[in-house]
């Protein structure tokens, strides 16, 4: 019997809502399969918390979180907290203390329909992106000087270490030679004459031990016109903090949309646990509606599943995305359905092919 410990933050807006889902896939899995279980301990943080206690989580919540598995998360950020408390407080905060500097985004277009791309198939449009999720441009460094002064300065330092670097590129490699897929790395050398001359020299000197690998370097602009003209270029990317920001939401938009994109922090040496979340926020405007897709939030949870080890059920569960995906009436109204957020979620579990 396998035993995972998860820590869920619903945090705010349709967080809540989608998270509840995504919670009700692993407790139906668990019914079916006696060889897993799963635990559940909840934690209040977030905006409202922020807004009685004046913090976005517990002092000690590092500590509190720890020796959890997996952290499952739904979405932080409300109207009467400025984001870059919400963010840098909790989200950011759990990244850098838990050291889960690889953050993996599949482009997976699961049904034709859904992309805004003329005549682009699922097997166009099929890749993982990389980003590293620890240092770079929003490592936090840097200098407000002059403050409301005529001279005011701002400095936001992009900071590309060693360790960093070399440890993003080679998680790549690694994950392209495991499935026998080309690697491409996103840069811009040709203006960031430090940062970005500093990544392409890594990712060529780590790439002499993978010469099996078979590579391609991209200014970030072309990159991102590959992205929307050419998708079927890419296998596996690898790429910065922020360039791996705007290119995934690029990835999103040709696959679905913000409802269906998901994103894994992930900690490889397992020292800490790592945190599975949907990309899109709290969504203010649809909050406490019902109305919220919890297909993203469910598709973390296939990421979660596979990051156990439990390759089977992280399939069964995308199978199954793929299979509602093809009836579109039946989900939300972002996808064209008239279904609420709790009526995907017991149809999910309805029809859960194992
Ligand atoms: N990871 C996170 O926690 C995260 C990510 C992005 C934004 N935020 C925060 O969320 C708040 C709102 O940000 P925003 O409006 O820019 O982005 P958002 O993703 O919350 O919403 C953007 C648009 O997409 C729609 N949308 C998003 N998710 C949806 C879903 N699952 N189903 C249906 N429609 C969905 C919303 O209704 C909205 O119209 C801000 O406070 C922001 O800081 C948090």
């Amino acid at each position: 019997m396998k035993h995972f410990n998860i820590a869920v933050i619903p945090g705010d807006g349709i967080g809540r809502e989608v998270v509840a889902e995504g919670v009700k896939i692993l407790k139906a899995i668990e019914k079916r399969d006696s060889e897993i279980s799963f635990s559940f301990t909840e934690f209040p943080w977030g905006c409202e918390y922020y807004l009685k206690q004046g913090k976005m989580m517990d002092e000690d919540g590092i500590d509190q979180l720890k020796s959890f598995d997996a952290i499952y998360l739904g979405a932080v950020g409300y109207p009467g907290v400025p984001d870059h408390i919400s963010l840098r407080d909790l989200l950011i905060k759990i990244r850098r203390e838990f050291d889960q500097y690889v953050n993996l985004r599949p482009v997976t277009l699961l049904n034709p329909s859904l992309t805004p791309l003329k005549e682009k198939t699922e097997k166009d449009i099929d890749f993982l992106v990389i980003r590293e999720n620890s240092e770079g441009e929003y490592a936090g460094a840097g200098n407000w000087l002059y403050k409301g002064k005529p001279e005011e300065v701002v400095l936001q330092t992009g900071v590309f270490s060693r360790k960093g670097t070399e440890r993003i590129i080679r998680y790549a490699y690694e994950e392209a030679r495991r499935s026998k897929r080309t690697l491409t790395s996103v840069s811009k050398g040709n203006a960031l004459n430090y940062s970005m001359v500093f990544w392409d020299e890594v990712f060529e000197e780590v790439g002499k031990e993978y010469p099996d690998v078979e590579t391609y370097s991209y200014l970030v602009d072309a990159a991102s016109l590959y992205f929307v003209s050419d998708p079927e270029r890419f296998e596996v990317v690898v790429t910065s903090n922020l360039f791996g920001d705007i290119l995934t939401d690029i990835g999103a938009a040709i696959t679905g949309g913000m409802g269906l994109a998901t994103g894994a922090n992930i900690n490889p040496e397992k020292k800490y646990p790592s945190m599975f979340e949907p990309v899109h926020g709290s969504a203010p405007d649809i909050a406490g509606k019902g109305v919220a897709n919890p297909i993203a939030a469910i598709w973390s949870v296939s990421q979660m599943l596979d990051f156990f080890g439990e390759a089977k059920w992280g399939k069964a569960v995308l199978s199954t995305i793929q299979e509602m995906l093809k009836d579109t009436e039946q989900l939300t109204s972002d996808m064209g359905g008239n279904a609420s957020t709790s009526d995907v979620g017991d149809l999910f579990v309805e029809l859960l092919i194992d």
